[in-house]
């Protein structure tokens, strides 16, 4: 379905010729001036430079022309030369009525065909998921949303932290912990038990301990290097028990992501991909873009327009080891292999950029990717505490994500009984843990993604301002007048009618133009945008709300335009805030 910008523009374009002048001068933007016009061309300005004439008589001109149109019902000319409009209150119902009917808010499906990679949440096994990997889930979660609402085929990796020196300090530990279990013994020739031999509570013991033990004690550091070694060698034990710390982590994190309503298709992580090293490496070698480096080996990536230094991205270190970027070449061979996706994109803290820069242009160097396939990295800023410096907890330690889901759940029910809410116990759990997650995943999302934030409870559960409670209260208000509505024996077959106020009107205007925003959210990789787009109707409808009698409308044509208007506003913001990663409760 066209986007009302487009309509009008070729509106304006059309008259523009006809009055004598260039088509192209007739673009459009939406106003900057609300209180004189819905929309605005500046065309007739640059029509005077270009034709040295007067801008007002240009103007004049086009306005003119536009006396019968079926999209503009108000055209001004104004000094020195905006042409200033209004849209037709019929053609604006009826673009409603189209959107209201089509499927996805009437988007054209940008991404139709094509397919996509998303790599984020990335946690470390065995470590506690924490506040640092909040932001990757909530931002890779919206933007897999919302690219499918594009039309986009998309597949999540989580892409796990699993294969590094971590995992030799917990296998190192816990042979000293219990070296009778038959991993450590080179004898054992029988059958593993199936059971881990520790439980998620364990490992989240064992972890620190040992990484902490590896910073003083270097006889224990030697180990867990040698044990790391000796599980990248794939030895028997050593395999066995890195198998068992998968699948207890694994399940650990899925229990959390999914409290966050995040989920991935594939559970892939660092491990998956080093079998695809040895036959990359020879691929590099045979391209010839390996260059030694004091015993290492390079892939040079500077180019001749980088502002700053780009260093040269190394595969394998002077050890003869492979590191991250090796690890993520080879993730891509795989990626390659299996999806031969349209594009890559990574949701990782903005401190890795570096590391990334070189990635994909060692990647391109390497052939790994084609040449049209992009690769794009979604920068995050830090979550900040409220004193500016990264978020901690009230001890001053590292918060974990269910301390933090539950300290907002806490506020929330705070909120919620401060402001009178009283519903059943059981419901009341339920609508506190629908508030949270809008709480805590629009207090993200509303920021750009590339900024640091500061994690404000206090504001961030606030049912006023521009919060996720404030927008879940607007769309409960909707729901409850759409309830009440047909519990009073109202019914469907409603079509939104033309705007009998300037709060309709401006609602109105809001509503279609959700196929551009959420369109430009893709593009632009910005779950932001559709915040901004939220809180913009929800002010609308509220204000509209506060102007006029919905339910206690005698006249009934009026008030089923009113309800379906209304209809239409839920739906527009369920979809939105559903692409945020977040839904509303039926009352609060
Ligand atoms: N596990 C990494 C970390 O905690 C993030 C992984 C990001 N993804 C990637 N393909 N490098 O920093």
């Amino acid at each position: 379905m066209d986007k009302l910008i487009e309509l009008i523009g070729r509106e304006l374009e059309t008259a523009f010729e006809r009055a004598g002048w260039d088509r192209s001068l007739g673009r459009v933007s939406m106003s900057n001036r609300p209180d004189l016009c819905e929309y605005q061309c500046n065309g007739a300005m640059a029509g005077a430079k270009l034709y040295h004439c007067a801008p007002m008589m240009i103007a004049s001109g086009v306005v003119k022309e536009l006396s019968e149109s079926s999209i503009i019902g108000s055209a001004e000319a104004a000094a020195p030369g905006f042409i200033n409009l209004k849209l037709r209150g019929e053609f604006l119902a009826e673009y409603l009525r189209r959107e209201n009917s089509e499927e996805r808010l009437g988007l054209d499906g940008a991404g139709k065909g094509k397919k996509i990679v998303i790599d984020y949440g990335g946690p470390n096994v065995a470590k506690p998921l924490h506040i640092g990997h909040l932001r990757s889930a909530i931002i890779g979660e919206s933007m897999k949303r919302i690219l499918r609402y594009n039309g986009y085929e998309v597949v999540s990796d989580v892409h796990l932290g699993d294969w590094g020196l971590q995992m030799g300090l917990i296998i190192a530990r816990l042979q000293e912990l219990r070296p009778e279990l038959p991993y450590f013994d080179p004898q054992f020739t029988g059958e593993y038990p199936a059971q881990a031999p520790f439980t998620i509570g364990d490992l989240e013991r064992i972890y620190p301990e040992a990484s902490a033990k590896s910073k003083t004690d270097e006889a224990f550091a030697a180990k867990a290097h040698e044990a790391t070694a000796r599980l990248q060698r794939r030895e028997r034990g050593y395999f066995a028990l890195f198998r068992h710390i998968i699948s207890v982590s694994v399940s650990d994190l899925k229990k959390n992501y999914a409290a966050l309503g995040v989920d991935f298709d594939v559970w892939k992580g660092e491990s998956d991909a080093q079998e695809f090293i040895p036959a990359m490496l020879d691929d590099m070698r045979s391209r010839g873009i390996l260059r030694e480096s004091e015993g290492a080996m390079v892939i040079d990536v500077a180019e001749e327009s980088d502002a700053k230094e780009i260093p040269p991205c190394i595969v394998i270190k002077s050890d003869g080891a492979s590191l991250y970027a090796t690890t993520d070449l080879a993730t891509l061979v795989q990626r390659e292999r299996d999806y031969r996706p349209d594009g890559v994109l990574y949701v990782v803290d903005k401190r890795q950029e570096m590391h990334f820069i070189q990635l994909f242009r060692a990647a391109r160097r390497a052939g790994i990717v084609r040449p049209e396939t992009w690769l794009y990295l979604l920068g995050f800023g830090t979550m900040n505490g409220r004193d500016g410096k990264p978020f901690k907890t009230r001890e001053g330690g590292v918060m974990r994500l269910e301390s933090l889901i539950s300290d907002t759940n806490e506020a929330v029910l705070a909120r919620m009984r401060e402001s009178g809410i009283s519903l059943p116990e059981e419901e009341m759990k339920s609508t506190a843990a629908l508030i949270s997650m809008a709480a805590i995943k629009y207090g993200d999302l509303s920021n750009q993604a590339t900024k640091d934030y500061i994690f404000d409870l206090d504001r961030f559960t606030s049912f006023e301002g521009n919060t996720g409670p404030y927008i879940l209260y607007t769309m409960v208000r909707i729901k409850s007048i759409l309830r009440r509505f047909r519990e009073s024996g109202g019914d469907g077959g409603l079509a939104v009618q033309p705007a009998r106020s300037d709060m309709e009107k401006s609602l109105q205007l809001a509503l279609a133009r959700a196929n551009e925003v959420i369109e430009n959210a893709a593009a632009e990789y910005a779950p932001h945008r559709l915040c901004q787009y939220v809180y913009e109707i929800s002010n609308a409808f509220n204000s509209f709300y506060h102007e006029t009698k919905i339910l206690s409308e005698a006249d009934e044509d009026i008030r089923s335009g009113y309800i379906a208007l209304l209809s239409l506003t839920e739906k527009v913001l369920g979809d939105c805030i559903g692409m945020l990663g977040f839904s509303a409760p039926e009352r609060m």
